[in-house]
């Protein structure tokens, strides 16, 4: 397949996939499929309930390039299929690959000899190629790596961050001969700012994905605590600030970053205030392996996932008082 030759189909339009197609379509024909018709109609009529884009850039993207749509048939034109469909985890905390299989076995309906499949969804390190490619070989008859090949790019966009937008992020590219590894890679780099990584495998890349994620997952648990510890200490606002300040000059210190699509616990809207930056992810429920912190989940109960462990003994004591003197804090 040739650069100049490639159709590009993007499956699952939220937060990941339709700032991929977007930018995708100021170099490429794109269509993106999205079986929720409701989100497809907004999209058609130039609004994105994500705020990813304003409308003026949602109609500008529509009439340069990209096709929203519900309607299966329209994939059959494409031959380069990028999935982005959500990879939730269940109550049990086992991941559901529903959604994700589930797009496979759309994309499988209409795999042709040559295409390439592209997974952007987080998984776990041998997920595309043992639990989707022989989806995609029952759907469409054909062999992988003969008949059609994958890669996986994971996405590493963090949604509300206008600064940091898709076409800056250096993406990990990667696919399953080393000829599509080098072709997927070109395909990311033709729309990227700032290049690409190629990883040598598809588990690599995988991998690469979850210690990405799992950081950030210590990093928000770490804090919580620290908010917890803190409030209950009644260490506040610009003390803490002013303390944390000069933790920066310090060598080897590990970088905490607040995540911006994390909403905040209302007790740490107040915390925040004052200039504490800990933060709650806001739905526990929904709390998958791949942290999808949006601003769109509005729970005030602090995650357990981020706030388990990681307390000293005497700060949770403080802590339990604080709580007899405040039942309305929550806690973990
Ligand atoms: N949101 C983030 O911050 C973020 C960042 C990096 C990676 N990711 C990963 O990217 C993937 C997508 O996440 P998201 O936040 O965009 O999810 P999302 O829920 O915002 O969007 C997924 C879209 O896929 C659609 N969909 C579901 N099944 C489908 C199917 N069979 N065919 C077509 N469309 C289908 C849904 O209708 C929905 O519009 C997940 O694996 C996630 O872990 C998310």
């Amino acid at each position: 397949m040739k650069t100049e030759d490639i159709k590009i189909a993007v499956v699952g339009l939220g937060y990941v996939g339709l700032p991929l197609a977007c930018l995708f379509a100021r170099r490429y024909e794109v269509v993106g499929f999205d079986i929720n018709k409701a989100r497809v109609a907004e999209l058609q009529a130039g609004h994105d309930s994500t705020d990813s884009f304003t409308d003026d850039e949602m109609k500008h993207s529509l009439t340069h390039g990209l096709t929203c749509t519900d309607d299966e048939s329209m994939l059959d034109s494409r031959n380069f299929f990028i999935v982005s469909v959500p990879t939730p985890v269940t109550s049990n905390h086992r991941v559901d690959l529903n959604p994700l299989l589930g797009a496979t076995v759309v994309v499988g309906r209409h795999l042709k000899r040559g295409d390439i499949v592209v997974y952007e969804s987080t998984v776990y390190p041998g997920a595309t190629e043992e639990d989707c490619v022989p989806v995609l070989e029952q759907v469409s008859g054909l062999h992988y790596n003969e008949d059609f090949f994958i890669g996986y790019s994971p996405e590493r966009i963090n949604p509300g961050d206008h600064e940091h937008t898709i076409e800056k992020i250096r993406k990990i590219t990667s696919g399953s001969t080393p000829e599509v590894a080098d072709f997927v890679d070109s395909i990311y780099n033709s729309v990227l700012e700032n290049g690409t990584h190629r990883a040598p495998t598809i588990r690599v890349a995988e991998a690469a994905k979850i210690i990405e994620n799992c950081q950030r997952d210590v990093n928000i648990a770490f804090m919580n605590e620290i908010d917890h510890i803190f409030n209950a200490m009644n260490i506040r606002g610009s003390k803490y600030k002013v303390e944390l300040h000069p933790s920066r000059t310090r060598t080897r210190r590990w970088p905490l970053h607040r995540s911006r699509s994390l909403l905040p616990h209302p007790e740490s809207t107040r915390s925040r205030r004052n200039g504490i930056i800990a933060l709650y992810c806001p739905h526990p429920q929904r709390h998958d392996g791949n942290l999808h912190c949006r601003p769109d989940h509005q729970t005030h109960e602090p995650c357990r996932t981020h706030s388990e462990g990681l307390t000293h003994p005497h700060a949770r004591l403080h802590l339990q008082r604080e709580l007899q003197r405040h039942p309305q804090y929550k806690g973990d």
